[in-house]
């Protein structure tokens, strides 16, 4: 039997029941993925079933502000997604459709080359495979392939197509994903449930912990932020016009923010957002030259689902 269709096979026995696996209407398949782009499946289900039961369609997201949604986004952290998720939805609304293919979905806002292929096969069955952390982990393990695939993901992208052809490619880019997800694991790979050991050439030469290659991290930064807190009738001032370089155009407490090269002796918090270390300074100046706006405190949710903000507030409140 070939690969695909053992890996096929492999995954209608065994793929988890997962709420967004109930049917293929592409709203729902795209909230999920975006979702599941930055944490784990486990992790994205209570998010995605509050999500969809507040904002079941296109419609009820579109026609929805913007600090309505955001809400239901906290905790999961990359703000901008949803803010783009909520762009192009209230676009595909205006359109009355949501486009078939991942050419034309990359021209929205938060639709990147993973997005898109993912969403074009599993809602609308386009023949485009997607590679993901997960999936690079299968290929190259199996391929044994030695590549530094976060440069290119084509030779990848050729082989995961190979693999899916004459099978459903929605159900094949997600088999791939859960293969990785739950068989082929970074770590403890569970190799004698694998569908495709026993022609897995990392298996065979016992170079299953060497691949995939590790990508060079990107290094931190280290930034020290003054934020100037302050209060009037239980309203708290905020700005969207801060050059903070982490959260950017999200309403933030006015305050300096400079970069360093070593972290300082004294801070009140530390904060980590993506690659910036933040390190948080609380100071008694009380004056924002900049154009802010009162917010009830405990509204600051709606406009900003950081829990930075929430971080900094407790810490003053000690
Ligand atoms: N990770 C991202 N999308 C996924 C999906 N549809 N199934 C399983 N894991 C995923």
């Amino acid at each position: 039997m070939k690969t695909g269709q053992k890996i096929f096979n492999w995954y209608q026995k065994n793929k988890r029941d997962l709420p967004w696996r109930k049917n293929t209407n592409p709203y729902h398949v795209w909230v999920s993925e975006v979702m599941l782009q930055q944490t784990t499946v486990q992790a994205v289900i209570p998010y995605y079933k509050k999500f969809i039961k507040k904002f079941p369609d296109l419609k009820s997201l579109a026609k929805s502000p913007l600090e309505e949604v955001l809400p239901y986004w906290a905790g999961l952290g990359y703000y901008s997604r949803v803010k783009n998720l909520h762009k192009s939805a209230q676009m595909f609304f205006k359109e009355k459709r949501i486009p078939k293919t991942a050419d034309q979905l990359k021209k929205y806002p938060g639709f990147g080359p993973y997005t898109s292929k993912a969403v074009s096969s599993i809602a609308f069955g386009e023949f485009v495979s997607v590679v993901d952390g997960n999936v690079i982990r299968v290929l190259c393990r199996h391929e044994n392939l030695k590549i530094l695939w976060w440069k290119n993901t084509k030779k990848l992208e050729q082989i995961a197509q190979s693999w899916s052809k004459n099978l459903p490619i929605g159900d094949m880019n997600q088999a791939l994903m859960e293969l990785g997800a739950t068989i082929c694991t970074p770590k403890s790979p569970s190799c004698n449930q694998c569908p495709i050991s026993k022609t897995c050439q990392a298996n065979k030469l016992n170079k299953i912990h060497t691949l995939p290659l590790k990508r060079p991290r990107k290094n931190k930064e280290i930034w020290i932020w003054k934020p100037q807190v302050m209060f009037k009738n239980n309203k708290v001032l905020l700005t969207q016009k801060h050059s903070c370089p982490f959260l950017k155009n999200s309403w933030l407490f006015p305050g300096s923010i400079h970069k360093k090269k070593t972290p300082p002796q004294k801070y009140a918090l530390k904060h980590s957002i993506t690659h910036h270390d933040i390190f948080i300074c609380l100071s008694e100046k009380q004056s924002s030259k900049v154009p802010s706006k009162w917010y009830a405190v405990n509204e600051i949710q709606k406009v900003n689902p950081s829990s930075l903000l929430q971080k900094v507030l407790k810490r003053i409140n000690q």
